[in-house]
Parts: C-alpha cells; sequence; structure tokens
C-alpha cells in the first residue's frame, strides 16, 4: 500500500509550531478562545436532515429559525446561511438579478467568482473602475457618478454588484451607489465578503455595513473577518428590488446538497458570539489596531496604509484591521518582504502584491501576535535599503486595468476554438482564459478581452516578482489559450462540424 501523504499530520504538526496567522480565517485558530471554547469536536455533532435538524434546502423548523434570527441581528429581510462560502452567494446573486444573456454593471475589481456568474449566464459586462491610489499602487473606491454615468448611457444593465471593502479594506460609498442604482429601479449587489464585522463594529469605528447604507444583496464571508469556519458566509437580502423568489431557486442550486452542519451551527455560534461578547471586544480589538497603526507610523522605508486618503479617489472609509504595508520606498519587492516575515519571523501573512504585503486582523488575534508583526516591521525596516528616486509611471500599472472588449462575452470566448501561445506572444490576441494574481483573484485579462502589451507585460512582471500568477491552464503560466483566428470559411465549418460531434 502506497505511503499516506499525511495531511493532517501535517496541519496538527503546523499547529504545534510558532507560525502565526495574519490570514484568514478570522478565528486565528484560537481554539481556547471563548468563542470556540464551549463548541464541541466536529465529529460528535455532524449529522445529516434526520428528523428534528430541518434542511437547509427547505428550511422549515429549526435552520429557519436560527436564519431567521441571524436577519434580526444583521438587519436584514431574509438572510441566508452559505456553506460554500460568498462565491455561492455572488453566483446566487448574478443568476438571481440578471437574466440569461443579460447586462451587468460590475466593479472591474471583483473576485472572479463574480466572473463566474458573468460565464455561467453568458452575460455581457460594462464595467466601472475603481480609482488608483498611486502612491500604494493600491485600488480606491468607485465613483457614484461613473455608476450613473454608466447607467444613463446602457439602460439594458439589470443589476449592478461592486466590491465593497476591497481586499485591502477600502469602502466606497454604498449610499450615493445606492441611491442611484435605486433611481433606475435596479438591485445593487455588494460583495461584502470582507466586510463581516462592520456590523459588530460600527460603534467601535469599523466603516458601516453596506446593508445599513441600502444595498439589496450583500454577502459576507464570516470565514474572513469574523471567528468562524472556513467556507462559512452569509447572504442577505432587502426585499425592494430582489425577485426573492429567482434568487432562492439559485441559492439551492449554488449550495451543497450536503450542507454541513458543523458549518452551519459555526455559524450561529459566530454570529451569536459577536451579538454577545464580541459586540465589546470589537472595541477593544479597534484600540488595539490603533496602537499598533501608532506604533509602525513613523518607518523610515515601509508605510502603512492609514486611510488619510478619505475623501479622494473615491475612497469614503478605511477598514482598519487590513494592515497594508507597502515597500514602495524601500529595495524590497512585496514578495520579498512576505518571504522575510516568513522565514526569519514565523509571520503569515494574507497576500503580496508587486510592493505591498496585507495582514488581516481579527478580533482573535491576541496581544502577543501584534507585538510580533510590529516588532518583525520595525527591525526590518531598521536596515532597510531605500529607493533613490520615487516610482514612475509605469508601476502605477500595477493596479491599473485597461478595458479593451473585443465584442465577444466571457463565455464566448471560453467556448471558441482556441490555440495555445507563449504569454510574452499574446499580445493583440483575444484571451480565451484568466489571468489572476492569487489571492486576491481579481482578473487581470478576462477571456474576450484584448491582451493589450501593457497587460502581457504586467502579466510577465508579476512572474518576475514571485507573484501567484494562476488562472490559466499551463500551471506554469508560460502559456495562454487564445481565441483561434479563423482564416477561411472552410476552417468555420470543420470547426463547427467538429464542435457538433463532441
Ligand atoms: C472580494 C472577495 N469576494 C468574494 C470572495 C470569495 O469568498 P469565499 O472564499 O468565501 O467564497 C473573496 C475571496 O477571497 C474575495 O476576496
Amino acid at each position: 500500500m502506497s505511503e499516506v501523504p499525511g495531511l493532517l499530520k501535517k496541519l496538527m504538526e503546523y499547529e504545534k509550531s510558532d507560525f502565526y496567522p495574519f490570514h484568514m480565517p478570522g478565528h486565528k485558530r484560537q481554539f481556547k478562545n471563548s468563542f470556540a471554547k464551549s463548541f464541541p469536536n466536529p465529529f460528535s455533532i455532524d449529522i445529516t436532515e434526520i428528523d428534528g435538524f430541518d434542511n437547509l434546502h427547505h428550511p422549515e423548523e429549526i435552520l429557519k429559525k436560527s436564519m431567521e434570527w441571524a436577519a434580526k441581528i444583521y438587519i436584514s429581510h431574509k438572510t441566508y446561511y452559505l456553506v460554500n462560502g460568498s462565491s455561492c452567494g455572488i453566483l446566487s446573486a448574478i443568476s438571481g438579478t440578471v437574466s440569461r444573456g443579460g447586462t451587468i454593471l460590475m466593479s472591474r475589481n471583483c473576485h472572479k467568482s463574480a466572473y463566474h456568474g458573468v460565464l455561467l449566464n453568458d452575460l455581457k459586462v460594462k464595467y466601472v473602475y475603481p480609482q488608483l491610489i498611486g502612491e500604494f499602487g493600491l485600488q480606491g473606491g468607485l465613483l457614484p457618478e461613473k455608476i450613473e454615468e454608466l447607467l444613463i448611457s446602457h439602460p439594458q444593465i439589470e443589476a449592478v454588484l461592486v466590491v465593497s471593502p476591497t481586499y485591502d479594506g477600502v469602502v466606497s460609498d454604498i449610499q450615493a451607489i445606492a441611491e442611484i442604482v435605486h433611481r433606475y429601479h435596479l438591485p445593487l449587489i455588494v460583495d461584502e465578503a470582507h466586510g463581516a464585522h462592520f456590523s459588530f463594529g460600527k460603534k467601535a469605528g469599523f466603516p458601516v455595513s453596506a446593508l445599513e447604507s441600502g444595498a439589496d444583496i450583500v454577502i459576507h464571508s464570516v470565514h474572513k473577518t469574523l471567528p468562524s469556519f472556513t467556507q462559512t458566509a452569509l447572504m442577505h437580502v432587502r426585499e425592494g428590488y430582489v425577485d426573492m423568489g429567482k434568487l432562492d431557486r439559485y441559492v439551492h442550486i449554488y449550495q451543497s446538497s450536503s450542507p454541513s452542519y458543523v458549518m452551519m451551527a459555526g455559524i450561529e455560534n459566530c454570529i451569536q458570539y459577536m451579538s454577545e461578547e464580541g459586540l465589546k471586544e470589537m472595541t477593544a480589538f479597534y484600540d488595539r489596531i490603533k496602537g499598533v497603526r501608532r506604533r509602525l507610523s513613523d518607518m523610515k522605508g515601509l508605510k502603512i496604509f492609514t486611510g488619510q486618503e478619505k475623501g479622494e479617489y473615491g475612497v469614503y472609509d478605511v477598514d482598519c484591521s487590513k494592515i497594508i504595508i507597502s515597500t514602495k520606498r524601500t529595495g524590497l519587492s512585496g514578495a520579498e518582504l512576505d518571504e522575510r516575515l516568513r522565514k526569519e519571523y514565523h509571520l503569515e501573512m494574507e497576500m503580496c502584491g508587486p510592493d505591498y504585503v496585507t495582514a488581516i486582523t481579527t478580533l482573535a488575534d491576541t496581544q502577543e501576535g501584534l507585538e510580533r508583526l510590529c516588532e518583525a516591521l520595525l527591525e526590518i525596516d531598521s536596515d532597510i535599503s531605500l529607493k533613490e528616486k520615487n516610482d514612475n509611471g509605469e508601476e502605477l500599472l500595477s493596479e491599473e486595468y485597461i478595458d479593451i472588449g473585443s465584442g465577444m462575452t466571457i463565455a464566448q470566448a471560453m467556448d471558441s476554438p482556441r490555440e495555445k501561445v507563449l504569454v510574452s506572444e499574446s499580445a493583440g490576441r483575444i484571451s480565451a482564459e484568466f489571468v489572476y494574481v492569487y489571492p486576491p483573484g481579481i482578473p487581470i485579462s478576462a477571456p474576450g478581452e484584448v491582451l493589450e502589451k501593457k497587460i502581457i507585460d504586467l502579466i510577465m512582471r508579476y512572474k518576475k516578482l514571485g507573484l501567484p500568477v494562476q488562472g490559466m491552464e499551463d500551471e506554469k503560466a508560460e502559456y495562454l489559450y487564445v481565441v483561434k483566428v479563423i482564416e477561411s470559411n472552410n476552417e468555420w465549418e470543420m470547426m463547427n462540424k467538429r464542435k457538433t460531434k463532441q
């Protein structure tokens, strides 16, 4: 018999090590903390839809009650427990609000699950682009007026989907966006995957939640910023602009037919904790993070994104729990800082960009963990080499997207006859694959888009910087599938014949 690769053993060894997580899940493996202390061994409560325990796909009893209770806490008309992550909520929201082949207005910095929703429903997309915060090479917020311009020029749009906060904690003016979208009698979907804690943290100083700001469908990854198991998420819906029945049909398509009771109980446990003890903890957490930010405020090379940009670049508010450490003024790249933190200090970050590193902090973080992060950054900063001159405009491209559509939808481009070319030789071709750095999983290029030379240069640069460029079938990201150029009518016929046979 072949040897067991040993995933469980590896996880258990890791748990015993001194590696500290500045990444999700939000419980930070603090199993002795009060949110986890009374949670039993998962084996002991892992059941299926037996008598007395309801059915998530036809909730009438305990699960219905539990979700109604959650809706009251979050102040929504209906709340769904999701066991397939926010991805499943985003897919449901898109399928439930836009007709097949219809048009959606989406922010270009959406997560790949939104693009998958577009693909599966063969939608056409109009993009609204986030502003750029040049100094950090980060995406800023969305300008409400840009959304209105698009709604005026494209009356066929059926729903609007925006991401707020971004992976980096930038919050857009959702209230203003909701007012505009509702003026056109459309639903506003907000991917607030990274903001599940907002509803419990307003008094402490965290941003106002999208639900409170008037959004119609709000999706939360409770596992990202709250103490809940990986994959657990919520979808909240407000009545008015959403066809509740249609949305409901899709949630049941995208959710597993065997939803885990461990996860569902984990969601309930998390919400209960957050609405009681956690609510008070949010203030203490906010103060701890402010303390971290103060300590890191005058490093000579590394720089913390403080959110001073509020009011500019579409930034309405900033979630201070996301700590973005910019390396732009230094000789280090984001990937190099990430590696130093891991190798020398045993601190695991959430992600790194070309010139920054992101640490996710939550109320479950220990003072000792935060202290270790401060010490490590101050030490690295003390002997860091500085860049002689500031970045040139070329580097600003790092978060810039170029909207060159080919006229093909994502679905058409993905399903078209295609051919494999070297990424370095793909300029001018129409992409048939997604290309993104994961995390954050925001496409640098989506199928159907023309691969501009600038985009190719960006992909090559990200690869050179050691960032995880993914999405293409070629795992080494050297080759990319592009839409095949059909030379003659004859070739078209051959292709179509082959397709019909398949
Ligand atoms: C902005 C955003 N939306 C949605 C998702 C998908 O969330 P989940 O992993 O819960 O499916 C992610 C995941 O990282 C994300 O960053």
